[in-house]
């Protein structure tokens, strides 16, 4: 007997020291029975699990705050919502997400927003931020302060520069996206050489989602051809190149079927199909949304039971409450399921947890060396500074002065030289809780611009000049006044994510300009500076820049983003060349003027009737700055080394490298620098016929290329790269001439044809002269 009551004292020691996470499977009810047996098969143990389980446990284990059991077995209740968009999301009290910041994971690290991060096209980067991010998660969970199942990444496509939530996405481009969630999928679930899951991430929002306004309402209409080299690609990459162990599924309905309520997609195309094995979360709300907002059944326990069945094994819920728990045993009751539908569910939900160890006894608990230092530790805070680098993308940077020479970066030792002082302008120009944006959870410290740049330039002066969004007290006047008396000026714009800001959830921007005043805070600072100044624009989705593009009073323009913890110090660096920017834009850099060339609730990206197309794949107006556009403070000459030789028709199908193509990368610039190689290529009849301009085929990274230096890449061909999606959204290989590209267009290479012709002799140049 002395165990049994020695044992909750225990129990209740380490609970109250609040450090030790007690596994389930080493509490005395459990610790015998077979679920918590690792000898024993993940099936058998999960079978026995929900054996064991009442009807009305089983239907707690099914919504997000999952409401542990007491019956047969001793189970303490899980939290399945947790957040890991750029860090680890939360605060103290954590009203909404698992993870809780108390000691000993007061802080967590806060990295660059995905939008911002995949501008470094760094494989590595997004491994690594992942795998940080990943790590910090377990060490909450080990300590008792958080959850193992994170939803996260969104990768839906960018698909209209109005989203309030692109920015949360890695952009416009599928490739680019499927790289990025590969990376952090990875770094997030771990490598399993221990046979167990780090943590769950889960792809978000399953199928075609991507507006805010009306998206708990809206009925996509997509076509077979972009759902499938669009909306699908990502999703399938996270089920069968990254085994991502859930998917939620969207607010919106697809073609008719809310998507919670789409068997077709859920079950047919998601686990029938590409072998999902995890579990399917809602959006939170949208299994309430798919009866009161879609209208999809009668009675609620219809609507429950359609979403049960089309495969939604855990239901997050908002304000309305929890449709399951008020609706399944009705649903039952009228025989609409049966509990062998809970129990498929409960398997896909309870198999996770199994393969997260969540089930282990102690001895057999992965993980377990993962301890709370390693949260927020100067490794992670260093490699959120590199990241918040690699994020920001150079856009401009024009030739000024006697000697002609970039504005760009700017040498705090001459700028004490000269008699006037550095002037920063701007709403954003200490911008930290800015930096992160939304989903963000509690860093140790934010750097601001103001902050760091004074550290450089310590007679730094500032002035405001207007608020983010608001016209309440103008000093536009004070504005233009500093800066007629400083040299040089640097102008701090944008918007923000944070609720109410410009860019959030449930909020489209119903355009791209500049909110409040901050387009007349840029012009009279303009008017009034004796030399051209530096634009630095925060922001996660497009601003519109064709204002400025070619204004010579506008020497240099830097794209920051929502750049986590360390932008300020970031920024600075670029600032004063101790970095040298390598980003490139991820998304197309449109003019206001879209908002007239495409309907936001038009899913089409194809050109037609009504729209000139969407993102750089498809549109056929001309974008103030296009993807994979930014510049360097070195230039980089490129050369092919190796012309092709081969036609389509010549490579076979199961070769994974049909056809190596070699370009080497030389520095011809006097600074050292990182570069990323984007391969893009065109098509035949390219934009003719529904046919891509062109496609991101794959990009590499290069690091620490010093002047002069010749570094190589090498691109792998296959039949793959030949495929276009047709109408019926079926791939065909297509046979002609397609045409390798460099980020400006410029083609390299001409293959595939009935001819190849040789490479560029000289190499093309990228890059800032
Ligand atoms: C992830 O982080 C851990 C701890 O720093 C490290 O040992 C491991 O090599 C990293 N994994 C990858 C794939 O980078
Ligand atoms: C659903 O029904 C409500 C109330 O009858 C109505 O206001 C709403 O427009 C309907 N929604 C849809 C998507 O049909
Ligand atoms: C579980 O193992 C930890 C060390 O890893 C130990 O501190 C704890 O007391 C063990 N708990 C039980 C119930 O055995
Ligand atoms: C800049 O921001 C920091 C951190 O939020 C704050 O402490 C400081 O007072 C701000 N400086 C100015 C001039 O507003
Ligand atoms: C443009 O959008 C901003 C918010 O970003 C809004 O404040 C402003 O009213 C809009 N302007 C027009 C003309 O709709
Ligand atoms: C191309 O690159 C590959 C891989 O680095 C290398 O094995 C091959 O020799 C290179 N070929 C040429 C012609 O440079
Ligand atoms: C290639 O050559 C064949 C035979 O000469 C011709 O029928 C075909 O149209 C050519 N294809 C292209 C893309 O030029």
């Amino acid at each position: 007997m002395s165990w049994i009551t020695l044992i909750p004292f225990l129990g209740l020691l380490t609970t109250c020291l609040g450090q030790q996470y007690s596994s389930q499977c080493d509490k005395p009810r459990n610790v015998q029975l077979p679920f918590c047996d690792p000898s024993l098969s993940i099936e058998v143990r999960i079978a026995d699990l929900i054996s064991r389980l009442t009807l009305e446990e089983k239907i707690g284990w099914m919504v997000h705050d999952a409401q542990g059991a007491s019956q047969n077995v001793d189970l303490d209740d899980y939290y399945w919502w947790n957040e890991g968009l750029k860090g680890i999301g939360g605060g103290p009290q954590s009203p909404e997400y698992g993870a809780r910041f108390r000691p000993p994971t007061e802080y967590a690290t806060m990295f660059p927003q995905p939008i911002n991060l995949a501008s470094s096209f760094n494989k590595d980067l997004f491994l690594a931020v992942g795998n940080a991010t990943g790590n910090e998660a377990r060490a909450f969970f080990n300590v008792g302060n958080g959850g193992l199942t994170y939803w996260s990444p969104n990768i839906n496509i960018f698909r209209d520069p109005r989203w309030g939530r692109g920015h949360e996405t890695p952009g416009e481009d599928p490739r680019l996206s499927i790289e990025f969630a590969k990376g952090w999928i990875r770094g997030l679930q771990g490598d399993q050489a221990n046979g167990f899951l780090k943590n769950s991430a889960c792809c978000k929002h399953f199928s075609a989602h991507s507006l805010e306004n009306d998206r708990f309402t809206f009925d996509a209409m997509v076509n077979q051809q972009d759902m499938a080299d669009t909306y699908l690609p990502v999703f399938k990459s996270c089920v069968q190149e990254s085994s991502v162990s859930c998917v939620m599924c969207a607010y919106n309905a697809v073609n008719g079927f809310p998507a919670c309520a789409d068997k077709g997609m859920l079950t047919g195309t998601l686990r029938d199909l590409w072998g999902f094995d995890g579990y399917v979360v809602s959006d939170c709300g949208a299994v309430d949304y798919v009866y009161s907002r879609h209208n999809y059944t009668e009675f609620p326990a219809q609507s429950v039971a359609a979403v049960l069945d089309a495969g939604v094994d855990v239901e997050c819920f908002v304000g309305g409450g929890s449709y399951y728990t008020r609706y399944l045993q009705d649903a039952l009751n009228e025989d609409l399921i049966n509990q062998g539908n809970l129990d498929i569910a409960l398997e896909h939900g309870f198999r996770v947890l199994m393969r997260l160890g969540y089930f282990e006894p102690n001895a057999t608990r992965p993980f377990t060396d993962i301890l709370p230092e390693i949260v927020d530790s100067a490794p992670h805070r260093t490699l959120s500074l590199t990241a918040a680098r690699q994020s920001i993308v150079l856009l401009k940077n024009s030739p000024t002065g006697k000697a002609s020479l970039p504005l760009l970066p700017l040498d705090p030792a001459t700028l004490s030289h000269k008699q006037a002082t550095m002037a920063l302008v701007g709403p954003h120009l200490n911008a930290s809780m800015a930096f992160l944006a939304n989903y963000y959870g509690v860093p140790s410290s934010i750097s601001t611009p103001l902050e760091q740049i004074r550290l450089r330039v310590p007679s730094v002066q500032h002035e405001f000049g207007c608020d983010l969004t608001s016209f309440a007290n103008p000093r536009l006047e004070e504005a233009a006044a500093l800066a007629r008396v400083s040299l040089p000026v640097i102008i701090f714009v944008g918007i923000s994510a944070s609720h109410g800001g410009v860019e959030y959830e449930e909020h489209d921007r119903p355009n791209l300009t500049l909110p409040g005043l901050q387009s007349d805070l840029i012009r009279v600072v303009l008017d009034a500076s004796t030399e051209p100044v530096v634009l630095v624009v925060v922001s996660g989705g497009v601003v519109d820049l064709s204002e400025w593009k070619d204004n010579p009073k506008v020497g240099a323009i830097i794209w920051a983003g929502y750049l986590g913890q360390s932008g300020g110090e970031a920024i600075a660096e670029v600032i004063f060349g101790e970095y040298n920017p390598s980003g490139r834009l991820g998304q197309t850099f449109y003019s206001n003027e879209v908002i007239n060339q495409f309907e936001k609730y038009d899913m089409n990206m194809r050109p037609h009737s009504g729209s000139l197309g969407r993102t750089y794949r498809f549109y056929t107006g001309q974008p103030v700055y296009p993807f994979g556009f930014g510049l360097s403070y070195t230039s980089f000459e490129y050369t092919i080394l190796n012309p092709p030789a081969l036609k389509i028709s010549q490579i076979s199908l199961n070769q994974d490298c049909a056809l190596v193509i070699n370009l080497s990368v030389r520095n011809i610039g006097a600074r050292e620098a990182e570069h990323s190689v984007l391969w893009f290529v065109s098509p035949p009849n390219a934009g003719q016929m529904g046919r891509p301009i062109k496609n991101l085929l794959d990009f590499e990274r290069l690091d620490s290329i010093l002047p002069n230096m010749v570094k190589e890449v090498s691109l792998c061909l296959n039949r793959n790269h030949f495929l276009l999606a047709n109408e019926a959204g079926e791939f065909e290989v297509v046979s002609g001439e397609w045409k390798l590209q460099d980020p400006r267009g410029r083609i390299l290479s001409t293959f595939g044809g009935n001819r190849t012709t040789p490479p560029l002799a000289t190499g093309g140049v990228v890059g800032a002269k």
